[in-house]
Formats: structure tokens, sequence, C-alpha cells
């Protein structure tokens, strides 16, 4: 069986592709023009597997595993040649299920066996990808290094590092919107007239799900993320890594300053909060910047 191949990976969103551009040029990378990509992700029990398609170029299928880390991280893949993507595209299709589509625009660019990566993705927004590839034999420290300088170089800050692979982000946050929608759906906001679904995702990628409990004697109603919270911890589950907030108005749906609270409780720092309006836009924010200098379990006695 051909072994792996391995690379040392960081994957970071891009706010200034422009200036990315400009700093990798600066150092002497060659420009190796732009690529258009669509990659299908299959549900798979192990790693990743995904078809790419690409222009110019061909098509490859795709395994790969590694560990989900915000720092520079090995990667194993395979890399296989494919004739006819469109047919195994509908066999894996039809006998895995699709997980995913991503596509992007790729702007390729080489420095000393890097592969450097600014991606416009598709609903995802702009990235910028460091691959050091790897001889067969390497202790993998030198591609280390190589991904090191570039960070630097580009000014890459450790919350702008990405944990997870694009389709991760695409299935991730949109399966957790989606999930607040359905929830609010099923509210009892008879009273308001306002409903709202919260949606959280575990330390072990599960979703929990609740809707605001309105009731006549009004203060005793509850508040969607009361309710989510209430099912994520009744399942075993002792954290919140992901949350999306969704009402009926057209306005993003904030957490009222209780929740955010309640939130603080259990949320792990960094977390993104998605803040949606029924009309499908939303805003990405985090626990820090809705309720900064929080009070926390912290601050009591041991
Ligand atoms: N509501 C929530 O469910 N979450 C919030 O963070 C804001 C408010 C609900 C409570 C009540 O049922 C309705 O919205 C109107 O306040």
């Amino acid at each position: 069986m051909a072994a792996p191949r391995r690379n040392i990976e960081l994957k970071a969103s891009d706010p200034d592709p422009e200036r990315s551009l400009a700093v990798v040029l600066g150092l002497g990378a060659r420009d190796r023009g732009l690529l258009r990509q669509r990659d299908t992700y299959f549900r798979v029990t192990t790693g990743r597997l995904k078809l790419r398609e690409e222009e110019p170029g061909g098509a490859m299928l795709i395994q790969y595993d590694r560990v989900d880390a915000d720092e520079a991280r090995e990667s194993r893949y395979r890399l296989v040649p494919v004739d006819d993507p469109r047919t195994l595209c509908a066999a894996l299709e039809a006998s895995l299920g699709t997980l995913a589509v991503v596509e992007k625009e790729r702007h390729l660019l080489l420095w000393q066996n890097v592969r450097i990566h600014l991606d416009r993705v598709k609903d995802l927004g702009n990235f910028v990808e460091l691959e050091g590839v790897a001889t067969a034999d390497s202790d993998l420290a030198d591609e280390l290094e190589r991904v090191t300088r570039l960070t630097e170089a580009l000014e890459i800050a450790p919350e702008r590092i990405l944990r997870n692979s694009y389709s991760d982000q695409v299935v991730g946050s949109t399966a957790l919107v989606e999930a607040a929608r359905a929830v609010m759906e099923r509210a009892h906001a008879p009273y308001s007239r306002f409903r709202v679904g919260a949606a959280l995702r575990a330390e072990d990628g599960s979703i929990h799900v609740g809707a605001n409990v309105e009731n006549a004697a009004y203060p005793q109603g509850q508040c969607a993320e009361a309710s989510a919270i209430g099912a994520l911890i009744a399942s075993g589950c002792k954290r919140i890594t992901e949350v999306a907030v969704i009402s009926d108005g057209v306005d993003y749906c904030v957490p009222c300053g209780g929740c955010r609270q309640r939130l603080r409780e259990f949320i792990v720092p960094g977390a993104e909060i998605h803040l949606c309006a029924s009309t499908g836009a939303r805003q990405t924010t985090s626990l820090e910047a809705l309720l900064p200098r929080s009070f926390g379990p912290e601050f009591l006695p041991q």
C-alpha cells in the first residue's frame, strides 16, 4: 500500500488578501496563478475524503487525516488521480452520502517547498493556507520552521487560525443555524409573538437546541438559550463550543443580558456565536465581545 504523503499545515482567516499577496511576493514566492476548485466531501468514518475538481487541472480523490488544532500541524494524505470525476462522485454519493460541497478560487504561490494558498471560499470568506510539503524521510522540523517564518511574515495572530477544515466550517455553522431555525418554529411565544431558537454545539460536536417557552404568568417565561443549555447539560455534555441564535424578526437576534451570562458559564474561550436574522443573514461574534469583563466560576473561592 502506498504510504501517505505528509505536510505541515496552517490555515487562517485573511482580512487583507492583497497585503498577504504583496508580503509573499516580497519574500520571493513564485506565482503559480489562479485555480478554481470544487471539493465534494463524503461522509466517512475516519478522517476526510473529498473529490477535488480543479480548473485548470483535472480531478483527484484526496484522502487525509489530521488533528484539529489551533497551530501548524501535520497532515497525512493520499492523492489519487481521477479520469471520470462525475461517475466517481455519483458512486461515492450513492454509497457514502455527501457531507458538503466547498467551492473556492485559489491563488497558488510557492516558496521554499511551501505551498501558499490565498483562498476565496464561497460563503465563508478569505483565507490563507500554508502547506510545508515534506520529503519522505523528513522529521518535519524544516517544514515547521518555514511555515512558522511565513506565519510571522504574514502577521497571522493566533485567533485567526482555523482549527478545522473548510467543510467543517460549512457543515458546522450551517447545520447549527438550521437546527436553531427548526427549533424556533416550535417555540411557545403566544404573548410576545417573538419566536427564538438557539442551537449549541457541545465539546463532542453534538448539537443541542431550545426555543423560548412563554407563560401566561409572564415572568415564568424562559429564553431559547436557557432551554438549549438545559438540553446540553441533560445530555451529559459540559461545554459550549459554538452558538447560533435566530428569531422571527428581520434583525439579527442577540442574546439578552441574562442569557449572555448563562452562556458564559459553559462556553469555551473564542467560541463563535452566530447572530441570525430570519432573512438568512448572520453576524458572527463571541461572548468576549457580547459580555466583556464578565464574571465566571473562577472568581469564586475554590
Ligand atoms: N428571548 C429569548 O428567547 N432569548 C433572548 O436572548 C432574547 C429574548 C425571548 C424571551 C421572550 O419569550 C421573547 O423572546 C420576547 O422577549
